[in-house]
């Protein structure tokens, strides 16, 4: 049932941004005897005045059926997960649409995930973690445009707050208290007092400590995805979500270093926050991940010794173990006096090549193996010291090297 739209609660526009889709995707439906919506996150930015490329639609029947004559006419492919009851058509251009089947959730314990059943549209909404996520948009023929908002999300747009719909929202699915704070710093609003106090006594009850660490990665990346990530880990670290979540935070100078790091690449916001997370094996992150984390957490041993170092040799000596990616870090979250360093090994030092490498030493009949890596290491020192400046007198120097190690 579609409330009574608030004195300035925003209504939807009168022509739709993409309205010859949204009604196709509507008539697709209708051939298959189903209801068609547009709901949570598009029909929220859509009476925000925003818009995004992706479009999540309910479909009350046959997910399957209408995702995959919807592909057929947009020419792509639809993926189908019978299990979740949800498919994805890929459009040309990048963007995608969901389709997913209305379902009612049941929650077997605090942090599990949901049984799901079928179920019509208003189930569908009620199962939704805010006011402001549980619109629907109705697109099928006859009834294009309507929009349905039982839980007044409407008002809470208007009056700028994110509200949950029940008071177990937080303890059933604790991932909405990093949305909460996702959705509030992202577009300006405040959490609802009365939401506030549940999402704090969740995280004092310790439910975010029973997400699975899958999931609370998941959370991280998305924020650190985020134009505004500084204030969100900011809020996450008032709030306490962070320290439910893993056994500790490095907290001390945290927002200062990754105030540095923002509007970089995410991944390196992501490196460099996994970096001050105690990060068991049971988190889910790749190799790289992991040992970039590693080494940016590790780099307080190295800093004297880099900021002491005075020969490109030594610089490039102690940066060159460490992974790319937690150099990049490194080069944007630490003081100038090491951060010059770096940024030298970065754009210079770690591009020099000698003339003396593998093949050449081979040339001279020495085997690969320890030997072989020290004559590269100390012509290429020679080199990045400007103790050798040509191609000849490196030369030299790796046959001296050789020379010398054949007689040891
Ligand atoms: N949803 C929910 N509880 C969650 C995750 C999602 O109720 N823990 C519902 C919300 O209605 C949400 C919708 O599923 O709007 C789609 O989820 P998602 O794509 O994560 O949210 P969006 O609102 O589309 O967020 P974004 O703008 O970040 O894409």
């Amino acid at each position: 049932m579609a409330s009574k739209p608030e004195a300035g609660a925003p209504a939807p526009p009168a022509t739709l941004p993409a309205e010859p889709l949204l009604r196709l995707l509507g008539g697709t439906g209708s051939e298959f005897g189903t209801r068609t919506f547009l709901v949570g996150g598009p029909v929220r930015d859509l009476l925000l005045g925003l818009s995004g490329p992706d479009l999540d639609i309910a479909v009350e029947s046959s997910p399957d059926l209408v995702g995959r004559a919807l592909a057929e006419r947009f020419g792509t492919r639809f993926i189908y997960h019978r299990r979740f009851m949800s498919g994805t058509v890929q459009l040309a251009d990048g963007s995608h649409i969901d389709i997913t089947r209305t379902r009612t959730e049941e929650y077997p314990g605090p942090a599990v995930l949901p049984r799901v059943r079928p179920a019509g549209i208003e189930d569908d909404l009620v199962r939704r973690d805010f006011t402001i996520n549980a619109l629907a948009l109705e697109l099928s023929p006859g009834s294009f445009g309507r929009l349905i908002d039982p839980h007044c999300g409407r008002l809470d747009l208007a009056r700028r707050r994110v509200r949950v719909l029940h008071d177990a929202s937080f303890r059933d699915d604790p991932t909405r208290a990093y949305r909460a704070i996702r959705f509030a710093v992202r577009l300006g609003f405040e959490i609802e007092p009365g939401t506030l106090a549940l999402m704090r006594a969740a995280i004092r009850e310790g439910f975010p400590g029973l997400l699975t660490p899958e999931r609370v990665l998941y959370e991280l990346r998305l924020v650190c995805a985020e134009p505004l990530v500084l204030p969100m880990v900011e809020a996450l670290l008032r709030e306490k979500l962070l320290h439910a979540c893993f056994d500790s935070v490095a907290e001390r100078g945290l927002l200062r270093r990754l105030q540095r790091l923002a509007g970089i690449d995410p991944e390196l916001l992501f490196v460099f926050l996994l970096s001050r997370l105690s990060l068991t094996d049971r988190f889910p992150v790749t190799t790289g991940e992991r040992d970039a984390a590693r080494a940016v957490r590790e780099f307080d041993r190295l800093r004297p010794r880099l900021a002491r170092a005075r020969r490109p040799s030594t610089v490039h000596r102690l940066l060159a173990p460490i992974p790319g990616e937690a150099l990049e870090v490194l080069a944007r979250t630490e003081a100038a006096a090491v951060r010059r360093p770096i940024r030298l090994y970065l754009d210079r030092l770690r591009h020099v090549r000698t003339a003396v490498d593998g093949r050449f030493l081979r040339s001279l009949g020495i085997r690969p193996g320890p030997a072989f890596r020290r004559i590269i290491e100390k012509v290429r020192a020679a080199r990045l010291d400007g103790r050798v400046g040509t191609r000849e007198q490196e030369i030299e120097l790796g046959r001296r090297l050789a020379r010398r190690q054949g007689n040891g």
